[in-house]
């Protein structure tokens, strides 16, 4: 399914698991920290499932969902992606997969979790795909089939990321976030404003969700050592 990419290839390849690529990097570095910081937010509350979404689109929420997942999954732990964005889905082009099955068809057709589930070639890291696009994806992400999924799911795993659409532009996000342990808000410090994200807090505060942090992307930190502060690549 997913091969490790040479350099050449990896540099011209427009989605980057950087993680696994180059784990040493500067960059892997930094979704690493994200990945301490979500368990050192595990204080009064387990966080096993993590939600990432943003304001706008291109924020780059399905890069940060993937590589988070892969720093995970490097810690030796069963770690799944979910690709809940059921109206753009991109993980199954980044892990070099199919899509005839995924999420919405174990939510519709009930058809086994367990059978939809790939092993990707990174070790521990499974993949759920969004399956086929529905025409009424907030109505199954809020229904009592995908509720009942998680639980399975959350039984079966160590930790699960879920990649969402963006939280100002339809509900879906909101709605996930009442079953998620925690929300991550990814923003574009190029392209995302900050009202855009203040925006956006506040959605998804009014559905309860629990906000563990702001993930910057696209970032070049001029304090100190840029070189260390770094969190994603200039296009
Ligand atoms: N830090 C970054 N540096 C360079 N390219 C990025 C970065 N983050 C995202 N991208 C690219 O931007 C595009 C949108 O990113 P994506 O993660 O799909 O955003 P979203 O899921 O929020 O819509 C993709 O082509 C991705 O490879
Ligand atoms: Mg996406």
């Amino acid at each position: 399914m997913f091969k490790k990419k040479n350099k050449l290839e990896y540099i011209s390849d427009p989605r980057q698991l950087i993680v696994h690529n180059d784990p040493k990097s500067p960059i892997s570095e930094q979704y690493r920290t994200i990945r301490t910081n979500i368990i050192f937010s595990a204080v009064d509350k387990e966080m096993k499932t993590i939600l990432l979404t943003s304001g706008a689109p291109n924020a780059g929420k399905s890069t940060t969902a993937a590589n988070v997942a892969i720093a995970f999954a490097q810690t030796g732990k069963k770690t799944l992606l979910i690709d809940c964005d059921l109206r753009r889905p991109t993980m199954h082009y980044t892990f070099e997969t199919t899509n005839t099955n995924g999420l919405s068809s174990a939510i519709v057709n009930d058809i086994n979790i367990q059978e939809l589930i790939e092993l990707t070639d990174i070790h521990n890291l499974h993949l759920l795909t969004a399956g086929p696009i529905p025409p009424n994806p907030a109505e199954l992400l809020q229904s009592f089939k995908m509720k009942n999924l998680m639980k399975t799911l959350e039984a079966n795993f160590d930790f699960i990321i879920v990649d969402t659409p963006p939280a100002l532009s339809v509900a879906d996000a909101s709605i996930l976030s009442d079953i998620v342990d925690g929300v991550l808000i990814v923003t574009n410090t190029k392209t995302n404003s900050r009202d855009e994200l203040r925006k956006t807090k506040e959605s998804l505060q009014k559905a309860n969700a629990n906000i563990l942090g702001i993930v910057l992307n696209n970032k070049k930190m001029t304090t100190r050592d840029s070189y260390y502060y770094y969190y994603g690549g200039d296009k």
